[in-house]
């Protein structure tokens, strides 16, 4: 029998990528499986404090073993923007292109676009708290490039590469990422334990 886990989730793309992180030998449970339809919020101002809300929500809750992350894009000549703000850096929740446009504004006439994508991940097991944290550094194109991914993808741009992460497959892109990489650790602890 696989051992169960919560992930605080209901996004879909998000559970696939962890899903296929962990192999198969962990059993994932998202929010609408353990029947929890609560709109969880994300009041923190650190990646770690929101990733935290979540899996302590649950477990406070649910008693279960489970996790929640948090993830967004830090722009160096901004001070970090958007940072936790990333989802509704143009005041919208999720638009993505809005969140783009905002950023590209900010960045007209500045030199250095140097970014990096952050996933912090609080893991609750056995009642201990744990974080795991992926990034990947990069810099912000002048426009767009590529149609995949979501979020900033088509103008962050991973160091030792020439295309977006928009213009990868989601395979090439999940080899790298920030939060595949947070995942990865997620799941050597969870196999050596
Ligand atoms: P979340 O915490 O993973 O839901 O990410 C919050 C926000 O950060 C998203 O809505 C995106 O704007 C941005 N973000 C996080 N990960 C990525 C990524 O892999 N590509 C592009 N944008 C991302």
């Amino acid at each position: 029998m696989p051992v169960k886990l919560v992930f605080a989730t209901n996004n879909k793309h998000k559970l696939e990528e962890v899903a296929d992180k962990l192999n198969g030998r962990i059993e994932l449970l998202t929010l609408n499986d353990i029947g929890c339809h609560d709109d969880i919020e994300e009041t923190g101002t650190s990646f770690l404090a929101n990733a935290s809300i979540k899996s302590h929500y649950i477990f406070d809750k649910f008693k279960l073993n489970c996790f929640g992350d948090d993830s967004g894009l830090e722009v160096v000549a901004l001070g970090g923007e958007p940072g936790v703000y990333s989802a509704r850096y143009d005041g919208e929740h999720g638009n993505h292109s809005a969140n783009i446009d905002k950023l590209l504004k900010n960045l007209q006439g500045i030199g250095n676009r140097r970014a990096r994508f952050v996933t912090v991940i609080s893991l609750i097991w056995d009642g201990e708290e744990y974080f795991f944290e992926g990034t990947v550094d990069g810099t912000i194109r002048h426009e767009r490039a590529g149609t995949s991914g979501f979020g900033y993808d088509p103008v962050f741009q991973p160091n030792g590469f020439d295309i977006t992460f928009a213009e990868m497959t989601l395979e090439e892109k999940n080899k790298l990422s920030h939060r595949a990489r947070a995942v990865e650790k997620l799941a050597e602890f969870l196999y050596s334990t």
